[in-house]
């Protein structure tokens, strides 16, 4: 990271890396939260990998970060308190059961309605842990949470 850039351009400095925590912290803890750039984000350690997203579900706001961790259709997903929605840890994607109307005894099939929920670099250096905001210009259902009126940073409440 070069500091005199994030000094002189607002947006490289939003997209700079911040250090969160130790690594060996969240080994134990599995997840942790984090405000990076004004935007507040849950990052989970789960089964050796680290996954950071935004903290506030894409469907209510609700809390990920209280989530269940459980897999579906063989995907790690977290499971949002507040109504069951399931979230690829990986990817973001928001997962949902079908089945075909006009054939009643088939098994439901997981599906995905795509990426719902903005997902976050994760790097570590040194033992510290580091999250990058995504830089992805797609409007993602999450960023609804995440910034203007309904942004929620726990810190300041
Ligand atoms: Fe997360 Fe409804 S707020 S499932």
């Amino acid at each position: 990271m070069d500091l005199d850039d994030s000094e002189q351009d607002p947006e490289i400095k939003e997209y700079s890396s911040v250090c969160v925590g130790r690594e060996d912290d969240i080994k134990k803890s599995e997840r942790m939260t984090a405000v990076v750039h004004d935007r507040e984000v849950v990052i989970f350690y789960h089964k050796g990998e680290y996954h950071a997203m935004d903290i506030r579900c894409y469907h209510s706001g609700g809390p990920l970060h209280l989530g269940e961790i459980e897999d579906f259709d063989g995907r790690p997903c977290i499971v949002c308190p507040w109504h069951k929605y399931k979230i690829t840890l990986a990817t973001g994607e928001g997962l949902y059961q079908s089945i075909n109307p006009k054939d009643p005894s088939a098994k439901p099939e997981w599906c995905s309605k795509g990426i719902k929920q903005r997902i976050h670099k994760v790097t570590v250096d040194n033992g510290n842990i580091y999250v990058t905001l995504s830089k992805e210009p797609f409007k993602c259902d999450s960023d609804f949470y995440a910034t203007g009126d309904f942004k929620v940073i726990k810190s300041s409440s």
